[in-house]
C-alpha cells in the first residue's frame, strides 16, 4: 500500500495493461476514442478530424482539444449564412483548418456568394497591452509575417479568393466591412482591448445562431480575455459556456 502511495507522489499511476473495462469500448463506433470518455480530439491518424488537425497543427499553437472544439463548431457555422472571421492568426494554424473547412462548406453549397473567411492581424506580434489587465507585452508572438502565413494558409486550399487577409491593428481592420453578416468567428487575441473591439464589430453583425469562440478565456495567462468577454456580455441575453479548455463560447440567440 505504501509502495502504492510513493509511486502515486512520484507522478505514477499503476494499472492492469490489459484492463478488461476497455474491452467494453471494442463493442461500440470509434472504440479508439475512449479515455475514460469519449475524446474525440486525439485525432491523431484516426476520424474524420484527424486530417483537419494534422492541417492546424502544422503552425499552431492551439491544443488538439481546443482544435477539436473549433472544427466542431466551424462545421455546425456552415449552416449559417455569412462570412467566417478569425482575429488573431499568428502562424495561420488554425486559420489553414478554417480555410479548408469554409473551402468545404462553399464546395456544398455549390451556390455563388461573396461570404469569404477574414484573417486579422498584426502578422508582426503583439500591439501595445493593458499594463493592469494583461501579462502579454507588446511584440510577443512576432516570430511570423504576412507572405509566410499566407503561404501557410494556401498550402491548404486551391481557391484562393475564400480567403481575405486583414493587416494592421484591430479595431482599424474592421473599417469597410461595416455591411458583413457573420456566421462564425474564433476570437485568439489574447488581450483586453482587442477582444472587447472584437465583441463590438462582430457581435451585432452575428447572424442569429451564430457562433463566437473565445480561446483565451479561461488561461491564467490572459486575465483580460476574461474579464473582457465577462464585461462584454453583463448586458447580452447570451450567457458564454466556459469549457474545461479553457475556451469560452456563445451562440447568437435569434431575434
Ligand atoms: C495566440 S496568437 C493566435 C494563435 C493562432 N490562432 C494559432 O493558430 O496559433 C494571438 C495573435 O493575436 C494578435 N493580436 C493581438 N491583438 C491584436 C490586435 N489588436 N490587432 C491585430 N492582431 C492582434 C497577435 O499579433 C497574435 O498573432
Amino acid at each position: 500500500m505504501s509502495l502504492l502511495k510513493e509511486l502515486k507522489k512520484l507522478g505514477f499511476k499503476l494499472g492492469l495493461c490489459d484492463d478488461p473495462r476497455r474491452q467494453q469500448f471494442n463493442k461500440i463506433p470509434d472504440g479508439y476514442f475512449y479515455r475514460n470518455v469519449f475524446s474525440p480530439w486525439h485525432g491523431e491518424g484516426y476520424g474524420q478530424f484527424a486530417q483537419y488537425l494534422k492541417i492546424a497543427q502544422s503552425a499552431s499553437v492551439v491544443s488538439s482539444d481546443r482544435c477539436y472544439i473549433l472544427y466542431a463548431l466551424a462545421l455546425q457555422a456552415s449552416n449559417i449564412d455569412g462570412h467566417w472571421y478569425e482575429c488573431g492568426v499568428y502562424k495561420g494554424g488554425t486559420a489553414s483548418m478554417l480555410a479548408s473547412l469554409f473551402t468545404r462548406k462553399k464546395g456544398r453549397e455549390g451556390k455563388n456568394n461573396n461570404n469569404a473567411l477574414h484573417l486579422f492581424d498584426t502578422f508582426e506580434g503583439m500591439p501595445e497591452t493593458h499594463p493592469e489587465k494583461d501579462l502579454h507585452q507588446q511584440g510577443d508572438f512576432s516570430d511570423t509575417s504576412l507572405t509566410s502565413v499566407e503561404k501557410q494558409v494556401d498550402t491548404f486550399i486551391s481557391d484562393t479568393s475564400i480567403r481575405e487577409f486583414h493587416k494592421g491593428i484591430i479595431p482599424q481592420t474592421f473599417k469597410g466591412l461595416e455591411n458583413h453578416q457573420i456566421a462564425f468567428a474564433h476570437i485568439d487575441v489574447d488581450i483586453y482591448q482587442a477582444i472587447i473591439d472584437c465583441c463590438d464589430f462582430i457581435y451585432p453583425r452575428l447572424q442569429p445562431g451564430g457562433i463566437l469562440v473565445f480561446d483565451d478565456y479561461g488561461f491564467g495567462s490572459c486575465p483580460g480575455a476574461r474579464e473582457a468577454v465577462d464585461k462584454f456580455f453583463t448586458d447580452k441575453r447570451e450567457i458564454p459556456l466556459v469549457l474545461p479548455t479553457g475556451q469560452a463560447i456563445v451562440y447568437k440567440m435569434c431575434g
